[in-house]
């Protein structure tokens, strides 16, 4: 494989054990941070596995997750309540069921009724609320994301403008090929991440991921998840997104 410096790759058999390791760096942050932790979740269906196995951890083990202070890597131009809703799967499956305090999670709210406001509100939250990392970027301690068939993260698609975009925080970015706009965090933030950590399960990721950690170069950077270069990068794979990766090399 062709993975860059602070970058690496742990294929397990199964998605279930996918989700137990991302829930096994979220939960070592929670326990051993000095400051409060914090943390971008990820949308899309992948993370409903780790927040399911969250949900059957005792009480000791799930306690120092409620100091850490949670962000949203991206949101759908939907309200907090629609089944779509990135925001929902987590405050449903995760942060409530778990009693997160409110206070400690910043929920895009109404972003496809107001974008300029919303984006202009988080991204002083942002600032308020994160380290800063070189050039003043927020910087977050663990990031997780998820990738999409085309090779998507957060809401960072294809041939979209988020992709070039060099403002530190959330943009809200038009995606003409879901005929929709979305908000995102953008590249500076997510490289400039302590940790991030890519969960990937599924057949339908195999060639993305063989582009990106297989052949590299132009095969990877020509995926917007390939431009990724944070301090530190853990991909989570299951056998079957794994399954055209030769880890001989
Ligand atoms: C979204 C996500 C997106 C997601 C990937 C993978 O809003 O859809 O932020 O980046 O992580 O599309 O989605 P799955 O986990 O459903 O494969």
């Amino acid at each position: 494989m062709k993975t860059r410096p602070g970058e690496t790759v742990h294929v397990h058999l199964t998605s279930r054990e996918v989700a137990v390791a991302g829930a096994a760096f979220l939960l070592k942050l929670a326990r051993v941070a000095r400051s409060t932790p914090t943390v971008a979740l990820s949308g899309g269906s992948t993370p409903r596995a780790m927040y399911d196995h969250l949900r059957t951890l005792d009480e000791q083990a799930i306690q120092p997750l409620r100091r850490a202070r949670y962000f949203f890597g991206d949101e759908r131009a939907v309200d907090n309540f629609n089944s779509e809703s990135n925001v929902a799967l987590a405050m449903n499956y995760f942060l409530q069921p778990l009693k997160v305090p409110y206070s400690m999670i910043e929920v895009p709210n109404g972003v496809a009724a107001t974008p300029a406001a919303e984006v202009k509100r988080l991204n002083q939250s942002l600032r308020c609320k994160l380290a800063r990392a070189a050039g003043g970027v927020p910087r977050f301690d663990l990031v997780f994301l998820g990738m999409g068939t085309d090779g998507h993260t957060a809401s960072l698609f294809p041939g979209t403008r988020a992709l070039e975009s060099r403002a530190a925080g959330y943009v809200w970015n038009r995606v003409p090929q879901l005929k929709t706009s979305r908000l995102t965090l953008t590249f500076p933030v997510l490289n400039a991440a302590k940790l991030v950590v890519v969960m990937c399960t599924g057949e339908n990721k195999a060639t993305v991921l063989e582009d990106i950690l297989q052949h590299g170069g132009t095969r990877r950077t020509r995926h917007p998840i390939g431009r990724l270069r944070p301090t530190r990068l853990v991909w989570l794979l299951d056998s079957a997104a794994a399954s055209r990766l030769d880890d001989s090399t």
